[in-house]
């Protein structure tokens, strides 16, 4: 049974309505929504894309599609016939100022109360562009909302250009820039674990901890996104948005109470006590590697020259940096963040490293205890170790041997969680940003990220090849283990 409260009643635009993200994100997570009972009976769904379908031709389309990325066991006719007849479909070009009638004819005017999410899956050079032909048409009411997908620009000054031209049109307040890593249950689980708890807040800090570690390695390569991603690579791709949003999750100031303002205040302050990276910051602390061919789940796999059809790309399928938060808790802790695709396996962890005993009680022991480490699992299984040091039963003298206590999330809770951008949908239909990145975010990101990128871009000797299936370049297993440490490997944590 449903236990989901509906949302109110919606139009939901989505421009790029045949594209990647609509046809495996965006639809299968209205339909299971849907499904849930949480769209009231008028809500409909109007795509918005060049590809010149009509609404027979649009439904038909997600039909298939539906069932390649919904899971067989949520398929039902009942509710799939439920859904298909909420899309409607208007064919522009989004650029063409004379092509928006087909938008106009089932918007008509601005709206009166019932709530309008224009939900921008589209290149972001467009966003201002689609901002301005809203408001032209008059299709900008008090109840509209846009959502801007990730990446928010290339650098500080577009993104500050796409936030203005967004700006002039629609109120901050109606403004939902989303990184879907905030909608994921294991990241919004972070908060909790660390602030409705109170055994960890005592040792969260530098006295206690020696350093972090965030990993977000993927098994995959580019696949068909080669276009948008050579003129990205991961620092734009993943750092500048997702570990950076998970960095400051972990590290950020316990806010009075959880509401649209206090965390996004709170994670701002992280992302203004980074340290900005100088020239020699980047040759020292930062990694940029490019995946060359090798091994994907025991097949060869091609390299990312050839996935990307750019046999002179420079651009890197692989990030690795070392950052500080200069603040009082965490001055002195380094924070290694890690990210690539085609890595070994597909695991995205928080790794936190305490320090090691101040003196080493057991001196005719065998074994010696390891640093406690608290491992957070984000992904493909949320879960939590605590890697511990126990005494092994039995008689003659004492042997130290490392133990972990485990928390499996499924297992605890014996539910699948949902997808991030079920979360994310219904909270843009609600009015609730909370979990969204606002303005002053995003740019305190570029700040930081540009010197990497432009450190980068002047290196004429370019990214580190590693061979697909592997963990990345070895100067990234350099960057740590110059400072006496190792990266934490596994998917299990
Ligand atoms: C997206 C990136 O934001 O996140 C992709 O553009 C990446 O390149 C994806 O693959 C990873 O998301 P997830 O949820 O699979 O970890």
């Amino acid at each position: 049974m449903s236990t989901a409260t509906p949302v109110a009643p919606c139009d939901f635009v989505v421009f790029g309505g045949t594209g990647d993200l609509a046809v495996r994100k965006l639809l299968p997570a209205l339909y299971l929504r849907d499904r849930d009972g949480q769209l009231t009976a008028d809500t409909r769904i109007i795509a918005v894309s060049r590809a010149g379908l009509d609404e027979s031709g649009y439904r038909d389309k997600v039909r298939g599609e539906l069932g390649r990325f919904v899971a067989a066991d949520t398929l039902d006719d009942v509710t799939v016939n439920r859904f298909l007849a909420r899309l409607q479909y208007a064919s522009i070009d989004f650029a063409d100022a004379d092509d928006w009638d087909q938008l106009t004819a089932l918007l008509p005017g601005p709206d009166t109360g019932k709530v309008r999410v224009f939900y921008l899956a589209c290149a972001p050079s467009l966003f201002g562009p689609i901002s301005q032909h809203l408001a032209t048409h008059r299709l900008v009411g008090e109840s509209s909302r846009v959502v801007l997908e990730k990446p928010i620009g290339q650098d500080l000054a577009s993104a500050r250009a796409i936030n203005d031209a967004v700006g002039s049109v629609f109120a901050e307040s109606q403004i939902f820039r989303i990184d879907h890593y905030l909608g994921k249950e294991s990241v919004q689980n972070l908060l909790v674990t660390r602030f409705a708890n109170t055994f960890l807040e005592p040792l969260w800090n530098s006295s206690w901890i020696d350093h972090v570690q965030i990993t977000v390695s993927e098994s995959l390569g580019v696949g068909t996104r080669g276009g948008y991603y050579d003129n990205s690579g991961a620092l734009r791709d993943m750092v500048q948005n997702h570990l950076l949003q998970v960095l400051c999750l972990v590290a950020m100031e316990p806010p009075t109470y959880v509401d649209r303002e206090t965390v996004r205040d709170e994670k701002l302050k992280v992302l203004q006590a980074l340290k900005p990276m100088t020239a020699g910051d980047v040759e020292r602390c930062t990694v940029a590697g490019q995946y060359g061919p090798g091994l994907a789940d025991g097949a060869a796999v091609p390299g990312y020259k050839e996935d990307a059809e750019n046999p002179d790309s420079h651009t890197e399928t692989f990030a690795a940096v070392k950052a500080e938060v200069r603040n009082w808790r965490w001055a002195g802790v380094p924070f290694y963040l890690r990210t690539g695709k085609r890595m070994e396996q597909r695991s995205s962890e928080v790794v936190i490293v305490f320090k090691p005993v101040p003196h080493p009680m057991f001196p005719d022991s065998d074994g010696h205890s390891e640093p406690n480490k608290l491992v957070i699992q984000l992904q493909p299984k949320a879960g939590m170790r605590l890697h511990m040091t126990a005494k092994e039963p039995g008689p003659g003298g004492i042997r130290l041997k490392p133990v972990s206590l485990d928390l499996n999330y499924t297992e605890a809770f014996q539910r699948p969680s949902p997808d991030a951008y079920e979360r994310l949908l219904m909270d843009v239909v609600r009015g609730n940003p909370t979990l969204f990145m606002r303005r002053d975010e995003v740019e305190a990101s570029w700040a930081w990220v540009e010197p990497i990128l432009i450190g980068w871009t002047q290196n004429e000797r370019g990214p580190r090849r590693y061979p697909a299936g592997t963990n990345g370049p070895t100067d990234a297993t350099l960057l740590i283990e110059r400072d006496g440490r190792t990266w934490h490997e596994g998917a299990t944590p």
